[in-house]
């Protein structure tokens, strides 16, 4: 994990007074399972070392004082009182958020000043609103005594998200933030909430790259996704998409377009976790690079989420005989590529990854996974 950069005096010179709590949560990146989640389907997701880091010191008022250090010369501090939370304040909502859920379930909290810092980029696919939802609820936890185990944290910020800030995700990137390490993926099954943790093998390592393209949830388009899978399971008579078994993929196929390919993508990309698991456990490196490609495929053909520098990416790691495979991670519409290693072989393929589509790409990508020796 990322040694913390030191925010203390920071804080303290801002807010005339050290901090009392000081907590941390990961971004993640989900190795298979991608538009699963609010599907009721399967994930496996891992933390990514770089984190969210949140300073806060309660106050004996009802005021909520909070500074980002994201947000540049940008950044000023944004205030608000507990109880009056007001949607349509940016980067806010995700605080204001926090507190009006937490008065919804009845765990009311005083004020606070909040420092927050985040090492996750913005609007990568790489879950930056999950981590930070996942640290203040633990700063909060922390501070006030609130008595919330870690999938419940999980749940909060999901409902952040949905109820608060306007953007219908699933369970996947707060469970991942909440309660996966870097070292294993954790199986999750989203319907029922039971999970597992599977460690990579030996002979393999994550790549995780930034297309630098970002995204917003907020927007349109994950919406879409999520009506039309709604729609099709509605019109072939289920609940979700999890309960339409595999040999009613033709009826599906028969919905008008393009319900059919969301519900195909859906079904094989269950599948695929699950393939992903086996091969995991047992050692298989040979099946874990179709897994992933077909994957992309998948995102790309049937449930059009990706984007041309995205594509570039996967087409680059094909030419790297260190690496297995790669595919789309997140929510789409830009962000980032996971790829899977021969250990070892990670750092230099990435670099060259990157290095390649700088001539090809206006974006600039970054490497999150290996981490680099230099810190950024
Ligand atoms: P992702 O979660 O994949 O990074 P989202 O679009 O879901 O992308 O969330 C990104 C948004 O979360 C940012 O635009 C910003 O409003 C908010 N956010 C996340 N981390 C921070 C931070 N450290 N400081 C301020 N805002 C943040
Ligand atoms: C996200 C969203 C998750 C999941 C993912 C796609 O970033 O927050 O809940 O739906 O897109 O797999």
């Amino acid at each position: 994990m990322q040694a913390p950069s030191d925010d203390a005096p920071r804080f303290e010179t801002l807010f005339g007074r050290p901090p009392q709590v000081r907590v941390q949560a990961p971004g993640r990146v989900n190795l298979m399972g991608e538009h699963t989640d609010y599907n009721g389907g399967f994930v496996l997701p891992m933390a990514i070392p770089q984190q969210t880091e949140v300073l806060l010191a309660p106050r004996e008022d009802r005021r909520v004082r909070a500074f980002s250090a994201n947000l540049g010369a940008r950044g000023n501090v944004d205030e608000y009182e507990l109880g009056q939370e007001k949607r349509g304040r940016g980067w806010l909502d995700y605080i204001q958020g926090v507190t009006h859920v937490l008065r919804a379930q009845g765990l009311d909290v005083g004020g606070f000043d909040l420092w927050l810092h985040s090492h996750v980029p913005l609007g990568s696919g790489l879950s930056s609103s999950a981590a930070l939802e996942v640290a203040l609820l633990r700063g909060l936890r922390e501070a006030f005594r609130l008595k919330l185990d870690d999938v419940s944290v999980a749940l909060l910020g999901q409902k952040v998200e949905c109820d608060f800030v306007g953007a219908p995700v699933g369970v996947m990137d707060q469970m991942a933030s909440s309660l996966a390490g870097t070292g294993a993926a954790l199986f999750l099954d989203t319907r029922s909430l039971q999970y597992e943790r599977v460690p990579l093998p030996t002979g393999v390592e994550p790549i995780v790259i930034n297309s630098g393209v970002t995204h917003s949830h907020a927007g349109g388009d994950y919406k879409v996704r999520r009506a039309e899978c709604e729609r099709a399971a509605a019109q072939l008579g289920v609940a979700s998409l999890r309960d339409l078994p595999d040999a009613e993929l033709p009826r599906a196929l028969a919905l008008p377009e393009p319900l059919g390919r969301r519900v195909r993508h859906v079904l094989t990309e269950n599948a695929r976790v699950l393939e992903t698991v086996r091969a995991l456990r047992s050692g298989d490196l040979a099946a874990l690079g179709p897994l992933l490609y077909a994957s992309h495929a998948s995102q790309r053909d049937d449930y059009e989420v990706s984007v041309p520098e995205i594509d570039l990416l996967v087409d680059l790691a094909r030419t790297e005989p260190g690496v297995l495979g790669a595919r789309l991670t997140g929510g789409g519409f830009g962000g980032s590529v996971v790829m899977l290693a021969r250990a070892g072989k990670g750092a230099e393929a990435a670099a060259r990854i990157v290095a390649r589509y700088s001539e090809r790409s206006a974006h600039r990508a970054t490497v999150l996974v290996p981490e680099s020796q230099t810190k950024h």
